[in-house]
């Protein structure tokens, strides 16, 4: 069981720029769309859902990860002392629940803008819940250049 832990690691790590780079470019075009009064296209709902499904994919490796990580295992079998060690307490705690978070918010952007009466408010409510969780994703990857988290930008599988 433990042998796939490296592969999922690398996976997770490379899908992170996959849904970086959907996430960003569909949020320049719904800002795009919603600044020169364009309609909802199939094309906007499509990036919609695939933001989400990219999201959530990350999301399912990241769960998968918490159960084989030798970080996490260490988290939760000792509590008292490894939530006072930073790195130990970001992969356990912080990067985890953070990344959560953001899933709830592209559930809520997504469910609220089906319910939006123009399409003008759709891009609107998309731009806020959608670009609050990437925000919040932003924040909570443990970047290379981190002085706090570090991790490689480039794991080889
Ligand atoms: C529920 C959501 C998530 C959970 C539970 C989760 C869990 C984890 C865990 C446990 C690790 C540490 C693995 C280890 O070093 O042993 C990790 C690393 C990482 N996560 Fe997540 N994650 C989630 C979502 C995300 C998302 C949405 C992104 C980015 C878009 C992301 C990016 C990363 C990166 C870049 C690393 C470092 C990988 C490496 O060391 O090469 N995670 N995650």
């Amino acid at each position: 069981m433990t042998s796939i832990y490296p592969f999922i690691l690398a996976l997770h790590s490379t899908w992170r720029w996959i849904v970086l780079i959907i996430f960003i470019s569909s949020l320049l075009r719904f800002a795009y769309q919603k600044k020169n009064r364009r309609r909802f296209t199939p094309t906007d709902n499509f990036l919609k859902n695939t933001v989400i499904f990219t999201f959530y994919t990350q999301a399912l490796l990241g769960i998968i990860l918490y159960i084989l990580s030798p970080i996490t295992q260490y988290f939760l079998t000792h509590f008292n002392t490894a939530v006072h060690l930073r790195q130990i307490r970001f992969f356990g705690m912080e990067h985890s629940s953070m990344m959560i978070l953001a899933g709830i918010f592209l559930l809520i952007g997504s469910l609220k803008s089906k319910n939006a009466d123009t399409d003008d408010r759709r891009f609107k409510i998309l731009l806020i819940w959608f670009g609050l969780a990437l925000l919040i994703a932003l924040s909570s990857i443990p970047w290379e250049f981190s002085p706090l988290t570090s991790r490689p930008s480039f794991r080889s599988f």
